[in-house]
């Protein structure tokens, strides 16, 4: 029987997930692919650490080393960082190898450029574990745009962001203090910033995006803002309305253009992503045929992760090298002139606030709290006027407290 050699760089939470369950489901992966797969080399930076690792596999800290094995099929990225990943990536492509990369950073900075190397060197890249760790949202756009037209993509889509909302809000704790709660459980990092500021979130959007649509906005277009403004009184306010923060990706085609936002919303009960609690990722995927679907499940660990890792190194072998996948073009989006769709929005920080011909109030709900209806442009214009205001969109209907008709945005 032929033999799959596989190298693993980086041997943190992932490469070893990665590689027991090569050893775990060796059978499964023999029955799939007709074929062993076999972990030829692991690459390192600390030769002092100990590592579970058998003696037949080379391991390294020279990337130089694993290049040169005699046969390498696929080499699995799971490191830290865009340098010197995509470095070594590039050179594992020009050898013929195909690539799987969980590197959400780096594959949004350079996912394009490996993909056009791949295309050129006959090889397939597999990134499925970039976005939303186990949930296979990946693959599932992937058959899901054979023939449907995907409209518009919302995930929550980093895990410590939802553990904090989430303990703020059951516990009463404060953003500090729920932040501690996440170190304490290997949630967040010692430095939170890319995932309490939303630049994890924003990196897995541009990837969802390029799948999505075949395309990414300029990301200077992108409007991201993190979940560090939001208070627990403001927590409490919103669940006396019924509502709950959630930090959300958003992804449209509006006319000829995508537009994502990457930003705290806040979620009615009907709403797939309220009852996504604590480090879950969901997704939920408008599409022509099938209208909505969502996906949920967990976003990050060992084994989630590994196993989107596995499911690509299996797709990768199976299926021949894809022509890059590019979405339907179907502009099936209404042109509305940017700015102008009206809105339902918990704003925060004024004293009082009148109905006008660009806003309408729609309640008083606590102190300096109020439910509006405004086109962004007209609450952005409120904000430069009163710098203390913070302003939350409603996502779907908002039925209001004082009076039980449901208002939906228009
Ligand atoms: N953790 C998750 O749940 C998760 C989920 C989805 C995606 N990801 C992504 O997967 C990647 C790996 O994450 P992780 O949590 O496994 O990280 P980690 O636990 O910090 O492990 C990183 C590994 O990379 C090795 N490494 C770092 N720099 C290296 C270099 N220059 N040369 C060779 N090896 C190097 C480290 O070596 P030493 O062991 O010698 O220090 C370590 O083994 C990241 O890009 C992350 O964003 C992680």
């Amino acid at each position: 029987m032929t033999v799959i050699k596989v190298a693993i760089l980086g041997f943190g939470t992932v490469g070893e997930g990665v590689y027991r369950t090569i050893q775990s489901h060796a059978e499964e992966l023999t029955a799939s692919l007709g074929k062993k797969v076999e972990v030829a080399a692991v690459l390192i930076k600390n030769k002092q650490k100990e590592r579970n690792i058998s003696e037949d596999v080379l391991i390294t800290t020279e990337f130089a080393d694993v290049l040169s094995l005699p046969q390498l099929d696929i080499v699995v990225e799971a490191i830290v960082d865009k340098e010197p990943t995509f470095s070594f990536l590039k050179k594992a492509i020009e050898r013929g190898c195909h690539i799987i990369t969980a590197n959400k950073e780096m594959f949004a900075h350079h996912g394009k450029e490996l993909l056009d190397l791949a295309e050129k060197n006959n090889v397939s890249v597999g990134f499925e574990a970039t976005v939303a760790g186990g949930i296979p949202v990946i693959q599932t756009l992937r058959q899901l745009l054979n023939i449907n037209r995907v409209q518009k993509v919302q995930g929550i889509l980093n895990g410590t962001s939802n553990f904090i909302l989430t303990e703020m809000r059951e516990k009463k704790q404060s953003f500090a203090q729920a932040l501690q709660l996440a170190q304490e459980n290997g949630f967040a990092e010692a430095d939170p910033t890319n995932d309490v500021e939303g630049f994890d979130a924003f990196y897995k959007t541009m990837i969802l995006s390029r799948i999505a649509f075949g395309e990414e906005p300029n990301w200077r277009d992108v409007e991201r803002k993190g979940i560090t403004a939001i208070t627990s009184e403001l927590i409490e306010t919103a669940e006396t309305l019924g509502l709950r923060f959630k930090h959300i990706a958003c992804i449209s085609r509006l006319g000829n253009q995508i537009k994502a936002t990457v930003k705290p919303a806040l979620v009615g009960t009907e709403h797939p992503f309220y009852h996504v609690e604590g480090v879950q990722n969901a997704i939920n995927v408008h599409s022509d045929i099938v209208g909505a679907i969502t996906l949920q499940g967990p976003g990050a660990g060992m084994f989630p992760t590994a196993s989107a890792i596995i499911e690509d190194l299996v797709y990768v072998c199976q299926n021949p090298p894809a022509k890059r996948s590019v979405s339907s073009a179907g502009d099936t989006a209404t042109i509305l002139k940017k700015g102008q769709i009206k809105e339902i929005w918990l704003v925060h920080g004024l004293s009082n606030i009148q109905t006008s011909s660009s806003i309408t109030k729609i309640e008083h709900v606590a102190e300096e709290t109020f439910i509006i209806m405004a086109a962004k442009k007209d609450v952005e214009q409120l904000a430069k006027l009163e710098a203390a205001l913070v302003y939350y969109p409603i996502l779907g209907e908002y039925a209001p407290v004082h009076q039980p008709t449901t208002i939906t945005a228009l």
